[in-house]
């Protein structure tokens, strides 16, 4: 006689899982080369509290040129500090959809890197100015000019949420990643340039070690793409290019400027921005020129358009960077799916 307990009519099988949903629980895996990406962010990621911050000393710089460099982190958390929520909410749904499991893991790592990157953006800017970037009191025109800004960016940053929030349930990954990838080839340029650019030990390291997370949330960018594009209808494709110029027109304005669509700034904006990045410039951040980033954002373009028209979508014309292609029509807050 048995131990168990099975009744006549034999075992009764457990009602399937209403989807989506999380459960069941399963292990799945088709892209082996993620899982190994998935390996590699564990061991390469760092820790924000073990740079060595006594060595960025607040007294290297005058009140003005600290601020002037708090304001360029300030901006640049527009995009990496909302990437632990962009990313949380990209790895439950990954979840929801049954992704397999080294997608899921891999999106997990991105968030984990993200708020690593978030963490040092708030380090940075509370080393130098206490209570920044928005709660210290400005003791000057540069100081007043900066916080206004700040809060102008910080207002264009919350417009994108509920439209985020909308595509992910809407839009298949490949078309949600399509934004990604243009952030993080963005911002891998981005870090690169300024590692070589600045003048301080502790803003070399800072680059340095993100660059190395962007570099790597770029490749798993490129292998979720690869596996997802083959499948996708022409509609989406087109969508997509819209997405590339939308990912421009966001990027921009910490890549190289803001072109005059989404974003919503009063007109002494881009003059006061121009000026604060100067100074903290001539203050040694690594800030690289007008020029210098236009060509830095022409190379990462290039680099987005061989890889998108491999699988026949079109590429968005960009026009301020004398780059030929589709018109898409203008960009608004709906079409932005925040990255980096
Ligand atoms: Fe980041
Ligand atoms: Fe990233």
């Amino acid at each position: 006689m048995s131990e168990f307990e099975i009744p006549e009519g034999g075992l009764v099988e457990a009602p399937a899982v209403p989807q989506p949903n999380i459960f069941p629980i399963e292990w799945r895996c088709e892209t082996p080369k993620l899982a190994e990406i998935y390996e590699r962010a564990k061991r390469e990621g760092f820790n924000p509290a073990d740079i060595n911050w006594s060595e960025l000393s607040p007294e290297a710089w005058s009140d003005d040129e600290k601020v002037a460099i708090m304001y360029w982190w300030a901006l640049l958390s527009n995009f990496d500090s909302s990437g632990p929520a962009v990313f949380a909410r990209a790895t439950i749904h990954a979840w929801e959809m049954h992704e397999e499991d080294p997608v899921r893991k891999c999106f997990f790592s991105i968030t984990r890197d993200e708020t690593n990157h978030e963490e040092t953006c708030q380090r940075v800017i509370q080393r130098l100015v206490p209570n920044g970037p928005q709660g210290f009191a400005p003791k000057s025109e540069l100081q007043r000019v900066a916080l206004n800004n700040i809060g102008w960016l910080y207002h264009n940053g919350g417009r994108y949420w509920t439209g985020y929030n909308r595509a992910i349930d809407r839009y298949p990954l490949a078309v949600i990643f399509t934004s990604f990838m243009m952030g993080e080839v963005a911002s891998s340029t981005l870090f690169h340039g300024m590692a070589h650019a600045t003048t301080h030990p502790v803003f070399r390291e800072i680059f340095t070690k993100i660059g190395r997370d962007e570099a790597r949330h770029l490749q798993i960018c490129i292998n979720l793409l690869e596996k997802e594009w083959p499948g996708l209808t022409d509609e989406h494709k087109t969508f997509i290019t819209k997405q590339l110029r939308a990912g421009f027109v966001f990027l921009s304005m910490v890549l190289w400027e803001p072109p005059a669509q989404f974003w919503d700034l009063p007109g002494y904006f881009l003059h006061n921005h121009r000026i604060l990045l100067r100074t903290a410039r001539e203050a040694g951040l690594g800030i690289l020129t007008f020029e210098q980033q236009a060509d830095n954002w022409r190379l990462a373009i290039a680099r987005v358009r061989k890889l998108v028209e491999k699988w026949d979508i079109q590429f968005p014309a960009i026009p301020e960077l004398d780059i030929e292609g589709v018109d898409v029509g203008n960009i608004t807050a709906e079409d932005i799916i925040p990255v980096f």
